[in-house]
């Protein structure tokens, strides 16, 4: 079965065609980042302006490069929730109107369930795991059963892990997206130079929480409270140092779901999960299982929509014509245990 996928949920317009909700026949994403850029952030209204310009094209060129017809497609599934409500529009709207005319089913999926899929492209992954979900609007240490099934154990209290990088690389104008930024010019520091403050939050319902505007403000404001004498004070010294302290807070409550649910494998999803930091850290500790999906299914995709897509529709789960976007969804939050 072939199901094209569509993403509009924040700056990249992405069309897939996956089959079988694994093999990836086309994944074209067309990023907007140099149009945000000077604005240091995703800007709404031209966001939606370009999803509406580009969703044909790129779709077209989907279609191209894995040289499928309309016609061999069996269903459309998009991306509905979370996001920004413009952008979804698009593409929701389009997904509607192009299944009305092929007279084909398509399905709504939530944008964090797929991110938490795209492992799934590339490897054979068992259930139970520690699903980790770390982007630009979202950070989650989740339980995940199966890939519509899962209870969220952390989140942030405030600002979401990449939203800190993004915001710290806006506040020294390092560049933009700030992630991708701050993870190479922190190759060039020293990560010591700096002794950032973790968030103290680690009791009864918030075990498993993080947070990370303390860290930024101690960043933004404070830099000579916290910073080693012995070395400069560069701009590449605090880019290393934030980067190991942001990480840092994920990962000690990464392992602290870890030790308490038992799970030994750690799945992780979303653009931070690009971090090479990120990935060298979960990667040296011993006797885990981490898989961090490649790249390109890191950051927003529209094949981790259609392969999620396919195993609703495998179970003949459809939406219907009056399936409306939603910029926010409530987070089911289970205490463990
Ligand atoms: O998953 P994504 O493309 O969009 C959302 O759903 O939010 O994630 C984008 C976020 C941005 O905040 C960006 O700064 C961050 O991922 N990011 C990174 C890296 N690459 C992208 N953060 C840290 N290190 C990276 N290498
Ligand atoms: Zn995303």
């Amino acid at each position: 079965m072939i199901v094209l996928g569509i993403e509009t949920s924040c700056d990249e317009t992405s069309a897939a065609l996956v089959e079988d909700g694994r093999s990836i026949l086309s994944n074209i994403v067309a990023s907007q980042v140099d149009i945000h850029s000077p604005y240091y952030g995703v800007v709404p209204e031209i966001a939606s302006r370009k999803h509406v310009e580009w969703i044909v094209p790129v779709i077209t060129d989907a279609f191209n490069a894995a040289g499928v017809e309309k016609e061999d497609i069996s269903a459309i599934a998009v991306t509905y929730k979370p996001g920004l409500i413009g952008s979804l529009l698009v593409g929701l709207s389009f997904a509607k109107g192009l299944a009305a005319s092929l007279n084909i089913p398509y399905i709504g999926v939530d944008h964090i369930h797929a991110h938490l899929y795209a492992p799934h492209l590339e490897q054979d992954i068992s259930y139970p795991y520690i699903g980790l979900l770390v982007s630009g609007g979202h950070s989650l240490i989740t339980y995940v059963r199966n890939f519509d099934d899962f209870d969220v154990l952390g989140t942030t209290i405030d600002d979401a892990c990449g939203e800190a990088f993004d915001k710290i690389a806006k506040f020294y104008e390092m560049g933009y997206p700030g992630g991708v930024v701050i993870d190479r010019i922190s190759q060039k520091g020293d990560p010591r130079a700096f002794s950032f403050p973790f968030p103290s939050l680690h009791k009864g319902d918030h075990k498993y929480d993080v947070s990370y505007s303390g860290l930024k403000t101690a960043v933004a404001n404070q830099l000579d409270k916290f910073w080693n004498k012995k070395y400069e004070k560069s701009i590449e010294n605090i880019a290393a140092s934030f980067q190991k302290t942001a990480i840092d807070i994920m990962v000690n409550r990464v392992l602290k779901a870890v030790e308490d649910t038992g799970l030994r494998k750690i799945v992780a999803g979303g653009g931070v999960a690009a971090n090479s930091y990120l990935r060298k850290r979960l990667n040296e500790e011993s006797g885990l299982e981490v898989i961090f999906p490649s790249s390109i299914l890191c950051t927003d995709n529209a094949a981790m929509v259609a392969g999620l897509g396919y195993h609703y529709l495998l179970r003949g789960n459809k939406s219907d014509f009056k399936m409306n976007a939603e910029a926010r969804v409530p987070l089911f939050r289970n205490i463990y245990p």
